[in-house]
């Protein structure tokens, strides 16, 4: 029996040969809402959808209502705060997304971003760039030891595990972790990290990460209060999504000098805003998302999606389905 060809419209690029295995199967139309001139392509193709496969783009509940016929939406992404959940869940929509696939790359980042921020490394590296290092650096530019500092991880899920294995097991951190749905600790980091209130992480941190998602719990939780309740010099790393953070408090705390820096790989808008205090931020270390950036984790997330899809579509189980049923009207 030969499967109904179905409507796929795909919203971020994916590679020509995932394109052409989904053509195989199903019309395809690619359109990229982000750019202005594919706009009307993609309203006029979502109209007609079946399938959606993409990221980083606001499929809210217009737009689910713009596409009578959706069945499936696949995510290239583990996070799934661009989807409105309530109207993908109320219209019993599968949602699928990409966990697992990127979480050691992700969690490299965020190490790589707190060692970056501590020992003021691209700092550094600009100075011999632009020429200006002409003599042996003294404390101005000294950055602050990693090894053996408390590390603060918001959020226990894969990639916070992932953050916290690298701090305990390769630099001797002390890991105190906060996460409101705590799951088992895993085998390896049993009895080197400890639990701990949203409060006692922050308090007892030299250096909080956020791994949180970006829910209506979590969003601005990182405001003036928890910035206050961080230790005077402590550093602070986010890794997950940047409306968690009140950009205006985090700027105010390393403006006063409470905190002595901030790695920053998200941000509330992006791409970050030219007039963002963020930007230039002598204290802060900004990438632009880059957490899953490298080709081999970002080929990995294109097929994940694209299988998920598929089978999706095909009636069967997607490998990675995200579980809405408690969003659902
Ligand atoms: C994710 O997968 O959620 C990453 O943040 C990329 O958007």
């Amino acid at each position: 029996m030969t499967m109904q060809r179905k409507n796929v419209l795909v919203f971020r690029a994916l590679p020509p040969d995932l394109l052409d295995r989904i053509a195989s199967i199903h019309e395809v139309t690619v359109a990229d809402p982000r750019r202005a001139e594919e706009l009307p392509r993609f309203r006029a193709a979502l109209a007609e959808a079946d399938g959606l496969i993409g990221s980083s783009f606001r499929i809210g509940a217009a737009e689910v209502d713009a596409a009578p016929r959706l069945q499936v939406v696949s995510s290239i992404s583990v996070g799934v705060d661009n989807y409105d959940l309530a109207a993908l869940g109320a219209r019993g929509i599968t949602l699928c997304h990409t966990p697992g696939v990127l979480t050691e790359t992700t969690a490299d980042t965020i190490f790589g971003l707190l060692m970056c921020t501590m020992r003021r490394l691209p700092e550094l590296s600009a100075l011999v760039r632009e020429g200006r290092w002409t003599r042996n650096i003294g404390e101005d530019l000294f950055g602050w030891d990693v090894h053996g500092k408390t590390l603060g991880v918001l959020g226990f899920g894969r990639i916070g595990q992932a953050v916290a294995r690298r701090a305990a097991l390769g630099f001797g951190m002390p890991v105190v972790y906060h996460d409101p749905f705590p799951a088992n600790v895993p085998a390896d980091l049993a009895g080197r990290v400890a639990g701990a209130s949203f409060d006692e992480a922050l308090a007892r941190a030299d250096v909080v990460v956020s791994c949180l998602p970006l829910t209506e719990q979590t969003r601005g939780v990182m405001g003036e209060r928890a910035f206050a309740a961080m230790k005077p010099g402590a550093f602070f790393v986010n890794g997950s999504r940047g409306a968690i953070v009140q950009e205006a408090a985090l700027a105010a705390a390393l403006d006063s000098g409470h905190l002595r820096g901030a790695g920053l790989d998200v941000f509330a808008v992006e791409p970050l805003p030219a007039d963002s205090p963020l930007r230039t931020h002598p204290r802060v270390t900004p990438l632009p998302h880059a957490g899953s950036a490298t080709h081999e984790t970002r080929r990995k997330m294109a097929e994940l999606a694209t299988e998920n899809l598929l089978r999706a579509l095909a009636g069967e189980a997607p490998l990675a389905r995200y579980d809405l049923t408690a969003t659902a009207a």
